[in-house]
This record gives C-alpha cells, structure tokens and sequence, in this order.
C-alpha cells in the first residue's frame, strides 16, 4: 500500500514537493493545508496534471483538522519557518512522521523537543537540508571518509546571491528574525550543513554580519570563522546582497593529499579536483555534476526508511539541529565580538529582535 502524504503550505517551495511525491513510486499525496484557499486549489491542480489522478484531494484551511485525518502517514511541513517547529511537535503527537523543510527550528529548545517527541513517538524527521542528497556532494563525502583526500586543513563555504526587495514584500514572514531567522537561517544554512557534513562538530566560532538598506531586521553579509573539532578551520562568507543577481556558491576542502572546490550558481562548475592517486576522469564528474535529482533522492530515503529497508534518514532532527546550532553561534558570536564556543546552551532567532550591535 501507498504511503499517503499531507502537505502544509503550499506556498513557493511546495511546488517542488508536488512535483517530487508525484514522480515516487509508492506515495499518494492525498491532503494539502494553507490559510489561502487558491493555493490549495493549485497544488491539487498540480498534483492530478503530474499524476493524471482524478481522485480529489483533501482541502483544509486548518491544518490542525489535517493532522486528524487518520489516513495520512507522513506530514510534509512548507509554512514559513516560524511555524516549523509548532507543527512538527503537534504531527509528531498525533503519531505522524515528518518531512520538514529547513530550518528545523528558530530555538535550540524547539529543535530539542522536536528530537525528543520524535524519539518518544517512535517517528522520523527528515530535514529538507537536501544537498546532502546530490551526487556529487556524496561523492565528495565518500572521498572524505574513505581518508583519499587525507587529513582536512581547511574547509570555505561561500554564497554571494542576491535576495531583491521583491523577494521579501512577496511574503512578509521573510526578513524577520521571529519567523524567518536570518539569512543563513534561510539560504545559507545548505552550504553550512554540508561544511559540517564533510568535517564534522564545530567547536567555535567566530562571526561578524552587517545588513544593507533593506527595510527588514535581518542580516545581509555574514562571516564567520570556525574550528572544528577535528582542528580543521573553516571560513564562511555569505551575502544576499549582490549586484545585479546571484553570483556563485562554492564550497571548497583543502586536505594534505588532495584539493576539491566546486561552485557556480547551482554547484555546476568544478574549480579544482585533485586527489593524489585518485585519478577521476572529467566525464564521470561531469555526469555526477550534471545529477542535480537530490529532492527525489531525498524523498526515497524515507520511504525506505518506512519500508524498512534502513534505520535512518540521512538528515534527520539531530542533523538539523546541529545546521542551526552552529548559525546561532555565529549570530551570538556577533552580537558579544567574541568566539563562541559550541555546544550553544540555549539560543532563539528571537533573542536578536532587540539587538543593534551587530550591524553598527
Ligand atoms: N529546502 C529549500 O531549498 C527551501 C527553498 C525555499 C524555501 N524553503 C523553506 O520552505 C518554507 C516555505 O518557504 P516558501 O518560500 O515556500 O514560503 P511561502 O511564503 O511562499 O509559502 C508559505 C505558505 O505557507 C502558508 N501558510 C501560512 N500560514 C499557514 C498555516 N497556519 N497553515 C497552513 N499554511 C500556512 C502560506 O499561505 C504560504 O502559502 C520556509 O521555511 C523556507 O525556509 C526551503
């Protein structure tokens, strides 16, 4: 039998899960939610053209009568981050599992209650931190486990993208810090997860962040430098701010035997990749660059998780609260000018509503 899905928002990103459940054998979107009844009416409308199904879909306006339909057996949660974590816990209590799009959480508390009811109630979370997904990302994660690329010096992270007025106005959740987070709360918590991915726990980190003239709370450049666990540094310099249009992302390792750096708008371009005694040809790295599929490779992690052909899901809760734990260090880092050491005790993307420090 179909595991039957319930998606709440069906705002931009949704479109995306549509697409994705309708293309996965052994899933059935059967339920939507939003407070805006046309955006319900377009993800069904979606939905039955990508699956040529004429079965109607669940509508409801309050997602909470969703959560009681006792068919549904995994909640999709795309509401705007601020709502992430209310949703999740109040799903996870009715038994349900969980794909939750990023951020986990906007507290370290909520993302600790999340792992908590997840593992009381027996559920899996997955964490829309689907990078981890692509290729060619598991191809580099392989070769830093496997030791080919040696012991790992350095670790830079960068995102130079451009967010527009426009950007923000078309939803208002977006730019503050009590329903949004930040910019690397939103966009750049992808290229952090995987620096930590590759190198493992951050022990400190050290961060300065400025906003430019947007008419919103939130940061526009963020720096941050890190150690790691492992005494491997990293960098990150991200930015929304840059003229005209996106520009690259980019993330790159430098190891005692061997360098890999790629970046492009949409991780697309190689830099560099060179690995001693690992010779790749270009066709192959192309085909794996080329495999930008990680959404669906997300969603069959689940469902082999539920049919229980593994334990785990690659990004689970704990996986998302270690994305945004390592974000506040660097939002603490720059409200205090000091290195933060991590574990964080306690942070809320909240806490920074009141702070001007940082960006004077
Ligand atoms: N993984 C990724 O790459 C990625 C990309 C974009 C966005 N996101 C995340 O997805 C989430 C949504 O982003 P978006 O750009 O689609 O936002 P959006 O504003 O376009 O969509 C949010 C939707 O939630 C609906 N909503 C609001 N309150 C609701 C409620 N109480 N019940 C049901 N629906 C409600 C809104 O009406 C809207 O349709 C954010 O958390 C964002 O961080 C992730």
């Amino acid at each position: 039998m179909a595991v039957r899905f319930g998606l709440i928002g069906c705002g931009r990103i949704a479109e995306r899960h549509i697409r994705t459940l309708s293309r996965c054998q052994g899933a059935e979107l059967i339920a939507v939610s939003d407070i805006q009844e046309e955006r319900m009416n377009e993800a069904e409308h979606l939905y039955s053209t990508l699956t040529s199904e004429s079965k109607p879909i669940h509508k409801y306006a309050d997602y909470s009568k969703l959560l009681l339909n006792p068919d549904i057996d995994v909640i999709v949660i795309s509401t705007l981050s601020g709502l992430h974590a209310s949703i999740t816990k109040q799903a996870l209590l009715m038994n349900k599992h969980i794909v939750l799009e990023k951020p986990i959480a906007l507290s370290l508390k909520d993302a600790n209650d999340i792992i908590e009811l997840a593992q009381d109630n027996g559920r899996h979370v997955l964490v829309c931190q689907q990078l981890r997904y692509r290729p060619i990302m598991c191809e580099i994660k392989q070769l830093v486990d496997s030791g080919a690329i040696g012991k790992i010096y350095l670790g830079v992270v960068t995102m130079r993208i451009q967010r527009s007025p426009e950007y923000y106005s078309a939803a208002p959740w977006r730019g503050s810090w009590a329903e949004d987070g930040g910019m690397l709360i939103n966009q750049g918590i992808h290229f952090i997860d995987l620096l930590q991915w590759f190198l493992g726990d951050v022990q400190q980190i050290y961060g300065e962040m400025t906003r430019g003239a947007l008419p919103k709370q939130t940061e526009d450049v963020a720096l941050g430098i890190l150690t790691f666990k492992n005494k491997a540094k990293g960098v990150i310099e991200a930015n929304s701010i840059t003229y005209p249009k996106n520009l690259d992302n980019a993330i790159s390792l430098f190891g005692e035997k061997g360098t890999i750096s790629i970046g492009g708008a949409s991780f697309d371009k190689i830099y560099r990749w060179s690995i001693a005694d690992h010779p790749e040809t270009e066709e192959s790295l192309e085909q794996l660059l080329q495999n930008r599929d990680e959404h669906y490779y997300m969603y069959e992690d689940l469902l082999h998780v539920l049919a229980k052909k593994k334990k785990h899901v690659l990004v689970d809760a704990n996986e998302g609260k270690r994305a945004i734990e390592t974000i506040f260090g660097l939002y603490q880092s720059a409200i205090t000018r000091q290195p933060v050491p991590l574990p964080l005790p306690s942070f809320s993307t909240s806490n920074m509503a009141g702070e001007t420090g940082w960006f004077l």
